[in-house]
């Protein structure tokens, strides 16, 4: 898929103010400082088009960008940033599972993985909640510049085999890196299949 254009329309702590449903949707999401918006310019070919930081928690807000005028890329807030607020911490998650629970025109859950973790508690917990609740998703590994590819792929094969504890499949999963562009055609590839169909 070729990006032609990508805007930013809009940031929102409140569902009711949502853009309305009528465009496919594919939300970024994953741990504090995992890379979704780095991530998402490496997509758009637009540095500054996500706000990125060193400092976990930048993105606190369901952002929304839209793509060649037909489809959205939304930034969501990361979770598991241990320096907020339990309380905080419990609003996020009832928002943004709300948002993910009833949002029509979500098409697909990109769940981001460190790709230089084994895998963690949080994010096996998350994709069992998108399971249980029937939420299509799939699986980006970030960070791969970090490491050798053999670490990476054996961080992979380890998430993978959690994963079937639970799923009787492993979803579509891919490995990036917004530092090198690794796996953009990738995931625009996968996202402009659903958008076909
Ligand atoms: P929050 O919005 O705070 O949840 O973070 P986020 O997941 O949006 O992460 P963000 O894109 O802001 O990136 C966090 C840090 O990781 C930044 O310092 C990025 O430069 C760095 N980073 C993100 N992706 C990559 C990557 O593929 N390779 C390398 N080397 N660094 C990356
Ligand atoms: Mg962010």
């Amino acid at each position: 898929m070729i990006v032609k254009s990508a805007e930013f329309i809009c940031s929102n702590t409140q569902i009711s103010k949502l853009p309305p449903p009528v465009k496919p949707e594919y939300a970024f999401i994953g741990r504090s400082n995992v890379g979704k918006s780095s991530l998402i310019n490496m997509l758009t070919g637009k540095k500054g088009l996500a706000k990125t930081s060193q400092t976990p928690g930048k993105t606190q807000l369901i952002n929304h960008f839209l793509i060649n005028d037909n489809w959205y890329i939304v930034d969501l807030p990361g979770y598991g940033y241990a320096r907020i607020s339990k309380s905080k911490k419990e609003d996020w998650n009832k928002f943004i599972r709300t948002y993910l629970d009833k949002r029509e025109s979500l098409q697909c859950v990109m769940v981001l993985i460190d790709s230089r973790l084994e895998p963690q508690k949080i994010d096996l917990e998350f994709c069992n909640w998108l399971g249980e609740k029937g939420l299509p998703f799939a699986l980006v590994f970030t960070k791969a510049d970090k490491q050798s590819s053999i670490k990476t792929d054996q961080n992979i094969a380890k998430f993978k085999k959690a994963l079937l504890a639970t799923f009787d499949e492993v979803p579509s999963y891919f490995v990036t890196s917004a530092e090198l562009h690794t796996g953009r055609d990738e995931v625009l590839g996968f996202i402009a299949e659903i958008n076909q169909n």
